[in-house]
């Protein structure tokens, strides 16, 4: 199965494209997509139950593991000043780049950025962070990458993650609120909200 192999730099499945039919913030879209990357067929439940669950974005946005990118594309379309996005998998950043480009050709877009991790400038920060982390790289990994990141968040930023509630939602929150806590990376932990087997995690930037 492709998913087992999403976060992988250069899938060696077949770069088939193919379009879907989508709705992001209220809008329908044919996007691009291919094997290799993760939920190609359609917009993740976890992604549409963060998407439904999050306040609009505020300013610089960051997109944790972007994928073919209906979360960047979500954040850009729906009033973030500028939009990060990014992945360890460079084909699904070629595809949230096309992306980018079909919807901007029709509507509104804001800037968006499609890279790699190492990519983004060591100083950059962000006032909001939405995610559908990649869970599946294990634990040790996942609290590495958010150890990386989370502590980008601006001043009175905050972090949106939707986590599968029998993924370890809830002992990942418990991490982050015992880790935010001993080494004053973030602020506080909040459970935001429940569906559909998924939780949505807040976290507040650390206090300036
Ligand atoms: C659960 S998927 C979410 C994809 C997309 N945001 C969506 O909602 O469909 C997690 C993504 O994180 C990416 N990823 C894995 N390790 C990463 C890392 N170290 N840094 C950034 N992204 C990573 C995977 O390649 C995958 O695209």
């Amino acid at each position: 199965m492709s998913e087992d192999h999403y976060f992988t730099a250069r899938p060696a499945s077949a770069d088939e494209r193919r379009l879907i039919s989508v709705t992001l913030a209220g809008e329908p879209l044919e996007l691009e997509t291919a094997a290799g990357v993760f939920s190609p067929g359609h917009v993740d439940l976890g992604t549409q139950v963060l998407l439904r669950t999050v306040p609009a974005p505020r300013g610089r946005v960051l997109d944790l593991g972007c994928g073919w990118g209906p979360i960047a594309l979500t954040a850009a379309l729906s009033g973030a000043d500028a939009v990060v996005a990014v992945d360890v998998n460079e084909r699904a950043l070629d595809l949230l780049r096309r992306n980018a480009a079909r919807v901007a050709a029709r509507r509104p877009l804001a800037p968006l950025v499609a890279c790699l991790p190492i990519e983004v400038a060591a100083e950059a920060s962000f006032d909001t962070l939405w995610s559908n982390p990649p869970i599946r790289i294990g634990k040790e990994a996942l609290h590495a990458l958010l150890d990386a990141w989370l502590p980008r968040l601006a001043p009175r930023g905050e972090a949106f993650l939707v986590v599968q509630r029998n993924l370890g939602a809830d002992s990942l929150a418990k991490w982050l609120a015992a880790r935010g806590e001993e080494n004053g990376g973030w602020g506080a932990v909040e459970k935001l909200g429940s569906a559909k087997g998924f939780r949505v995690l807040r976290v507040e930037a650390a206090q300036g």
